[in-house]
C-alpha cells in the first residue's frame, strides 16, 4: 500500500451497461462494447481537491463537487484501505451519456474504486470493490457487469451476502441499442414505481427470466421472445419515455426478438441476431424521429473484459 506520488496516473477503462435485463429488474445486468475512458492523476492538495474534466459534447453539467461519484467513490477506497486522502483529477471521455439508462453512474462509481486502489497499490481486493460499489450505487445491476465484464446475475443471498453469477450470452446474439437525445434520471424512474406487486406478476418474471437466461445461453430467438417479458417495472416507466412502446412496436417489427428499456431508460434495448440488426437500428432511429426525438443506435456485442486499468505517463 503506498501513497501515489504528485503526476502520477492510471487509465481506466469501463464499460457501459444494459441493465434490468427483460424480467431481471434490478439483478440482471449485461455490459456492452462502449467504454468511458477515464484518466486519473493524483494532484497536489488533500483529499478535498477533485478536479473534473469532461471530454466531448455531453456532461457539461457533471460536477466535481463532493456529491460527486467517482469523488465518493475515491473516498470509500482511501478509508477502508486506511490510506490518507490525496488530490485528484479525472479527466473522462464519455462513451456513454449520462441518464440514458446505460449505466453512466456507475461507470463513474466504478472508476473512482478502480482508479483510487490503482494508485494506491491495489490494497483492496475486486471483491470488495464489489462490495462498495453496490453500496454507493444501491442496486448491483449496472455495478457488477461494469466492474466485472459479461452478463451478471447479482442477488442479495439468505446469507445476506451479494452473490454473482456470470451467465453465458451466445455470441450470435446481438444488442442493438437505441440512445435517445432525451434524458430520464434513475431517481425519477424509481419514483413512479409501486411499493408492491401483484403476485402475478412476480410468477411472471421468475419464469421469463429461466426462458430468457436458456435463449441467451443457446442463442434461440425463440426463447429470448418470451423472456424478454417484464411485470415489475416496465409497466410504470414506458409513458416515461416519448415515443417509446412505438420504438419497441418497430424494433420487433424490424426482427428483433425482444426490446427492454435500458436500466431506467429512456434507452432502448433490442435483442436480435446480426443479419436483423441494421433494420431493426434503423427502425427504432426512425421511429423515434417521428417523435422529433434524435436518437443513434449501434448494434453492441457484449462486453466480457469488464474494467481494466493499466499506468499512465508519469508527469
Ligand atoms: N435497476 C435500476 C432501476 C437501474 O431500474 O432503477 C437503473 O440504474
Amino acid at each position: 500500500m503506498a501513497q501515489p506520488r504528485i503526476g502520477q496516473k492510471v487509465l481506466v477503462d469501463v464499460p457501459s451497461t444494459s441493465a434490468n435485463l427483460g424480467p431481471g429488474f434490478d439483478c440482471l445486468g449485461a455490459a456492452v462494447d462502449l467504454n468511458n475512458k477515464f484518466t486519473i492523476r493524483r494532484i497536489e492538495g488533500n483529499g478535498e481537491r477533485f478536479e473534473l474534466i469532461i471530454e466531448g459534447p455531453e456532461g457539461s453539467h457533471l460536477r466535481g463537487g463532493p456529491d460527486n461519484l467517482f469523488y465518493r467513490a475515491a473516498q470509500r477506497v482511501w478509508k477502508e484501505a486506511g490510506i490518507e486522502p490525496v488530490g485528484l483529477e479525472a479527466r473522462v471521455r464519455l462513451a456513454v451519456p449520462p441518464a440514458r439508462g446505460l449505466g453512466s453512474s456507475a461507470t463513474a462509481i466504478v472508476a473512482g474504486l478502480v482508479g483510487a486502489n490503482a494508485l494506491t497499490g491495489s490494497p483492496l481486493s475486486k471483491e470488495k470493490l464489489l462490495e462498495l460499489a453496490i453500496d454507493i450505487e444501491g442496486h448491483p445491476d449496472n455495478v457488477v457487469p461494469s466492474l466485472l465484464g459479461g452478463l451478471c446475475m447479482t442477488a442479495k443471498a439468505a446469507s445476506e451476502r451479494w452473490r454473482v453469477v456470470r451467465c453465458e450470452w451466445a455470441d450470435s446474439v446481438k444488442a442493438v441499442v437505441a440512445i435517445p437525445s432525451i434524458r430520464l434520471s434513475t431517481s425519477e424512474a424509481r419514483r413512479v414505481m409501486p411499493k408492491t406487486i401483484p403476485l402475478g406478476d412476480a410468477v411472471v418474471n421468475l419464469g421469463a427470466m429461466t426462458l430468457l437466461l436458456q435463449g441467451l445461453r443457446t442463442g434461440n430467438g425463440d426463447l429470448i421472445a418470451d423472456g424478454m417479458n417484464d411485470r415489475l417495472h416496465e409497466p410504470y416507466r414506458w409513458r416515461l419515455i416519448k415515443g417509446g412502446l412505438e420504438v419497441r412496436k418497430a424494433a420487433l417489427q424490424a426482427g428483433a426478438w425482444g426490446c427492454a428499456i435500458s436500466g431506467a431508460g429512456p434507452s432502448i434495448l433490442a435483442l436480435c441476431d446480426k443479419q436483423s440488426g441494421l433494420s431493426v437500428s434503423e427502425a427504432m432511429v426512425k421511429t423515434w424521429q417521428s417523435f422529433d426525438v434524435e436518437s443513434r443506435a449501434p448494434m453492441l456485442n457484449l462486453q466480457t473484459l469488464g474494467s481494466n486499468w493499466k499506468p499512465g505517463e508519469h508527469e
